[in-house]
């Protein structure tokens, strides 16, 4: 069944707008998470601009802006310092030369002082690549070829990891089989992989135990940011940790969500626990593409002794490195993620006195800035959970309500809301009075 938006008046530009680009561009849109079937249905809005913790469609609406271009927007949009660096790197010295830069080592030395678990760090384009180059590394230092991988994950398109994302329940709970993403991807790399679920670490012990020795890697989200958002539970990350490093296994972590937006030192900051790889892209640029994956020293010198290549043409090109360079030191003027937090934590709170004074069968889970609101009589703790109990049609209802009232967050319940340095208090208590209304509407 097609949906539609029930107030189609407020968004017929977009409507008319989609239709023309529909003709040109595959589904309409460059990516699909903005695609219909992604739950931008009937059509995504099209953006006129951003300002700060806001933005206007065409057709003039504006709203209060949680999904942050699906996150990269933490510092809100255009920040002026961000903006500013990049117009002057390109004013003063140009967009790339295929040959490094000062600012390049400047930055690496932000990141690798932010980021406890880091010796060296490399720079590329988006977090596609950094898992791709993460997952070759481990390989490449273990001599070993299978990955671990967890059902309702997601770390970029790449053949070697695009499958098990929401894949229709198969397997048994414990060996649940791996499901690409679609057709084209090729079939032997489904030997390569054992997928997992998540929060479970009997079942990580016991896959662990039975192929150890084929295990070159662990890589995992610490907070399952695409399944809506899950939390590891206590002892988890600590189990994962533990079980990694007593068999020689590359343990990733995939913080292009959760880096730099959990705190400086990213999700490996808040709960204590030091990855050897890790991936960081949406939190480290200011809106602009960056990506970065670093390490542990031995494992880097696999890059420094030029036995595992890493390339890129636009790697590390002259805005990215701007833009990160002023993003980075945003992020650590003192005092700013405590703001964050208390704004985040407004929002959570407000939104769960909400739901549950409208008495709406609802979790929401969230760590810092980033959320989202399961509905569902059942806690979720993984993405078999999800499968069987989130409710995609009251999410929806949710989620049109709160657009129509000027709230903007991703339609897939499967997402995340963010929340950004720009957002302010006015903004959270609006945010509140348009989740009252829609929490009235919820139950019939
Ligand atoms: C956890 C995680 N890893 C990797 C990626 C891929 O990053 P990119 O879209 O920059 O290629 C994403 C994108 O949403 C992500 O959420």
């Amino acid at each position: 069944m097609t949906l539609a938006y029930a107030n189609a008046h407020r968004y017929a530009r977009s409507r008319e707008l989609f239709a023309e680009a529909a003709k040109l561009i595959p589904g309409g849109v460059n990516s699909t998470a903005r695609a219909t079937w992604s739950g931008w249905e009937p059509h995504p809005l099209f953006i006129d601009h951003g300002e700060g913790s806001h933005v206007v469609d065409v057709d003039g609406n504006r709203y209060i802006d949680y999904l942050l271009g699906l996150g990269p927007m933490l510092l809100g949009h255009r920040p002026p310092k961000v903006t500013q660096a990049v117009i002057a790197a390109i004013e003063k010295q140009g967009t790339m030369f295929a040959l490094p830069s000062v600012d390049e080592t400047k930055l690496a030395r932000k990141i690798v002082a932010a980021v406890p678990s880091l010796d060296q760090v490399r720079l590329c384009n988006t977090g596609t690549e950094a898992v791709l180059y993460a997952v070759r590394l481990a390989r490449a230092c273990t001599g070993r070829n299978k990955v671990i991988r967890f059902e309702g994950m997601y770390h970029g398109f790449s053949d070697g990891v695009y499958w098990s994302k929401h894949p229709p329940v198969s397997g048994s709970q414990d060996r649940p089989i791996p499901v690409p993403q679609g057709p084209g991807l090729p079939k032997d790399i489904e030997r390569s992989l054992i997928i997992l679920n998540w929060n479970d670490s009997d079942g990580l012990k016991e896959a662990i135990a039975r192929e150890g020795a084929d295990i070159a890697a662990v890589l995992t989200e610490p907070v399952m940011c695409n399944t809506g958002c899950i939390l590891p539970e206590p002892g988890y990350l600590e189990a994962m940790r533990e079980l990694t490093q007593r068999a020689g296994i590359v343990l990733i972590f995939d913080e292009v969500i959760t880096g730099f937006r959990l705190g400086l030192a990213g999700a490996q900051g808040h709960y204590g626990i030091k990855p050897d790889l890790s991936v960081f892209a949406k939190g480290i640029g200011g809106g602009f593409p960056v990506a970065a994956m670093g390490g542990r020293r031995d494992i880097m010198a696999f890059v420094a002794e030029g036995k595992v290549s890493m390339a890129g043409t636009y790697s590390a090109n002259t805005i990215a490195v701007a833009a990160a360079n002023a993003a980075m030191d945003e992020l650590a003027k003192p005092g700013a993620y405590e703001s964050l937090y208390a704004r985040s934590q407004e929002l959570i709170d407000g939104l769960r006195r909400i739901l549950m004074d409208a008495r709406v069968p609802a979790f929401v889970v969230g760590v810092g800035p980033v959320l989202q609101v399961w509905f569902s009589k059942h806690p979720i703790r993984n993405y078999r959970d999800a499968a069987r109990h989130a409710d995609h049609a009251l999410f929806r209802k949710w989620w049109e309500g709160m657009l129509d009232r000027g709230v903007l967050f991703h339609p897939g319940a499967y997402e995340n809301l963010f929340v950004s340095f720009a957002h302010t208090k006015a903004d959270i208590e609006a945010t509140l009075d348009a989740a009252r209304e829609v929490a009235k509407t919820l139950i019939d």
